[in-house]
This record gives structure tokens, sequence and C-alpha cells, in this order.
């Protein structure tokens, strides 16, 4: 099958069927890949071309996603992270989130998650490592704004298990959508399941 294929809808499927149909896919597309930059781009466009397709809740209608991406804690990144003249204040002790794979217009680079400093929809979900779900972005204290367009939001942080047992956020998944309350609960659920099938399809 030709891999763009992978973001085809088939009609009458329920909000709760389309995520898993998406679950699917994924599952496919991810085998046998480590590499977290590629399995995030493919993850990214395959999530967005399908919300796109799945016209009853978000194709190009009223409810369109406008944006889907992940932002990806900065040491995972190859190469000098901290010197950036987007970040004057930048130092040692500052912790960030660094755009990743996305899908949708240009975004902000950088998030600062350093506890104190950070701000922000994407920077709350990895600090509190949970889902959050923003259904009026403009009434959210601290909301970073890279499009205008956007009116509502949902950022799910991903989280690995190391061999020890611990739990350590890497980074976000976030979507964007140019209706107010434009994600729900079952989102919630559908988009979880997916960051949980991308943080064990990758090697961090
Ligand atoms: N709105 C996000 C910033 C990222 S953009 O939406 C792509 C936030 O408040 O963290």
């Amino acid at each position: 099958m030709p891999h763009a294929d992978s973001a085809y809808i088939p009609s009458g499927l329920s909000k709760a069927q389309f995520w898993e149909h998406v679950y699917g896919s994924l599952a496919a597309l991810l085998d046998g890949q480590r590499s977290w930059v590629t399995n995030l781009a493919n993850a990214s466009s395959l999530i967005y071309n399908s919300l796109l397709a799945y016209e009853p809740y978000f194709g190009a209608g009223e409810r369109q996603v406008n944006w889907c991406g992940f932002y990806i804690e900065s040491s995972l990144f190859p190469g000098p992270r901290i010197t950036s003249t987007a970040e004057p204040e930048a130092n040692k002790n500052t912790s960030r989130l660094l755009l990743g794979p996305f899908c949708g217009m240009p975004a902000c680079q950088l998030i600062n998650t350093t506890p104190g400093k950070a701000r922000g929809v994407c920077a709350d979900a990895f600090l509190k490592r949970e889902t959050l779900l923003v259904p009026e972005v403009d009434a959210y204290p601290g909301h970073i704004a890279c499009d205008s367009a956007s009116k509502s939001e949902i950022v799910c942080p991903l989280i690995v298990r190391t061999s020890d047992g611990k739990d350590v956020p890497v980074g976000v998944l976030d979507l964007d959508c140019v209706a107010l309350s434009g994600f729900d609960e079952t989102d919630k659920v559908g988009l979880e399941k997916i960051t949980a099938l991308v943080v064990q399809a990758c090697d961090w």
C-alpha cells in the first residue's frame, strides 16, 4: 500500500472508531523504524491528514484542525541548542521544548519549561504530565499564540517509562482547531493511546 493511503478514512466511523482506525494505521506506519524524528514526522502527518479527511468532525468545515505536531525536550536534539537569538536569556539552567516534526503553519521554536518561568499549554502539559483540553485558548492564562486562527487546543505529554521504572516526559503532542471546543474527551482518549504508541515505537 502506498504510504499516503495510511491517511485514508472510511466513511461512517464514530469518533471513537476514527481514533481506533488512526491507531491501527499508525502502528503499521511506524513498524520497523525506531528514529523519533522519522516516526514523529510520519505521526504528525498521519494524524493531521486523517483529521482533515474525517468530515463529520474535523474536515474542511468550521471545526478544521489547523496544526498538529510535536515539541520535544531540547536535550534530545543533536547539536547546540541553548544559544538562540530568539531566547536571549537562554542559559544552562533553562529547560525547554524545541519544535519537532509537525504539519500546519510555522510555529514558535522554543517553549520554556523551567518551573517558575514556564508558560503556555505545552509547558503546562509537559510539567504536569497530563493531557490538557483547552476549549478556548484566549481564556487560558499564558497561552502562546502561534496562529491567531487557533481557537482551541489539546496537548498530550509523551512519557517514556525507563528500564528502572521511572516515568520521564520527553515532549508533547499538540493539536489546534479553528473552532472553540474543537476537542473533547473522546479525542483525549484516542490521542493518549496514540502518544503511548509513538513513545514505545521510538528510541529516545
Ligand atoms: N499554543 C501552544 C504553543 C504551540 S502552538 O499552538 C503550535 C502553547 O500555548 O503552548
